[in-house]
């Protein structure tokens, strides 16, 4: 698949779930600051890439796009609630995101920090009332978002990477914790697209779905790790240097970068052997190689 056809997809998914998240977030009068703080950081832009893993995924299995939209939609609230939390001065303590000034810049910290807990709340609510997957799907969906969301997934990795600042972790830990604070979402970004489609979660088909997502989530984050080495922070929309500032362990602790891209396409390859023989697979085996060498 060439590039262009790639990036015509991508922003097709993100416009469509920027609408669905504008029709959630309807223009109100009684405008609270809360919202404003919400909306801010929703709106801030942001690749979308875990809704179109979840838009794609359902399409995949032959799914209605309709029945994946609210899933698409609570992952991105989850994720940008976690971006808030994560720019906190008692997390990252981060200044820039999405090209902008973090929430708490703008908001203070005690507005930011509600904000984020409201776009986790409100997620739930939208995934619970995906009335076009149906019940049984929708509760199978928000089951599996709380617990890649959670202690087993992402924040039992947001704590790993805090409390392994100024530590040496070994490179097995490390491998834990990245896959936790970023995989498990990603994890259940396409796990939900499936069962929007009508894939159940003991469906051999699904265990494809979870292998794509482990790899490209792991590396994702080791992406992620080598732009904020050597990333432009005007193209990245954050800043560069932070994990070096927090003594973060990250990929580069261990590997050059060189090593690390290697890793990082290596995981790649293993993405797109799990679901190369689905008929359809084009887009999502492209998107898992332009994400590995993404700039941003
Ligand atoms: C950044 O995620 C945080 C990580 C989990 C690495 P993205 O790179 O997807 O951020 P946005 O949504 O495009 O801003
Ligand atoms: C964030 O990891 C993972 C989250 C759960 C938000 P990072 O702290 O590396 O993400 P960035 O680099 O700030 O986007
Ligand atoms: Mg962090
Ligand atoms: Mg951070
Ligand atoms: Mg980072």
């Amino acid at each position: 698949m060439t590039e262009e056809i790639l990036t015509l997809a991508l922003n097709r998914n993100a416009t469509i779930t920027e609408n669905a998240l504008r029709q959630i977030y309807l223009p109100d009068e009684d405008i609270t600051n809360l919202l404003r703080s919400e909306q801010y950081s929703l709106f801030a832009g942001g690749k979308r890439i875990r809704p179109t893993l979840t838009l794609e995924f359902c399409k995949l299995f032959g799914g209605e796009e309709e029945a994946a939209i609210p899933f698409a939609c609570a992952v991105e609230m989850i994720h940008t609630y976690s971006l808030i939390h994560d720019d906190l001065p008692c997390m990252d303590n981060d200044d820039l995101r999405r090209g902008k000034p973090t929430n708490h810049k703008v908001y203070g910290e005690t507005i930011a920090l509600l904000a984020g807990d409201s776009l986790l709340t409100g997620a739930f609510e939208v995934a619970a009332s995906n009335t076009v997957a149906g019940a049984e799907a929708s509760a199978m969906a928000v089951a599996y978002l709380a617990n890649c969301a959670g202690r087993y997934g992402m924040i039992g990795g947001q704590v790993m990477d805090i409390e392994g600042e100024k530590q040496t972790l070994t490179p097995d830990r490390l491998l834990k914790l990245h896959s936790m604070k970023t995989g498990a979402l990603i994890n259940a970004a396409c796990v939900m697209g499936a069962l929007a489609a009508g894939i159940r979660v003991d469906d051999p088909a699904m265990e494809r779905v979870v292998n794509y997502a482990e790899n490209i989530g792991l590396a994702f984050q080791i992406v992620d790790d080598i732009l904020d080495q050597t990333g432009d922070e005007a193209t990245l929309g954050k800043p560069i240097g932070s994990d070096a500032e927090n003594q973060k362990n990250t990929f580069l602790s261990f590997y050059t970068v060189e090593e690390a891209q290697f890793y990082a396409d290596r995981l790649t390859s293993e993405a797109v052997d799990a679901i190369r023989r689905f008929p359809a697979s084009d887009l999502l085996c492209s998107l898992a190689e332009w994400l590995a060498k993404r700039k941003k």
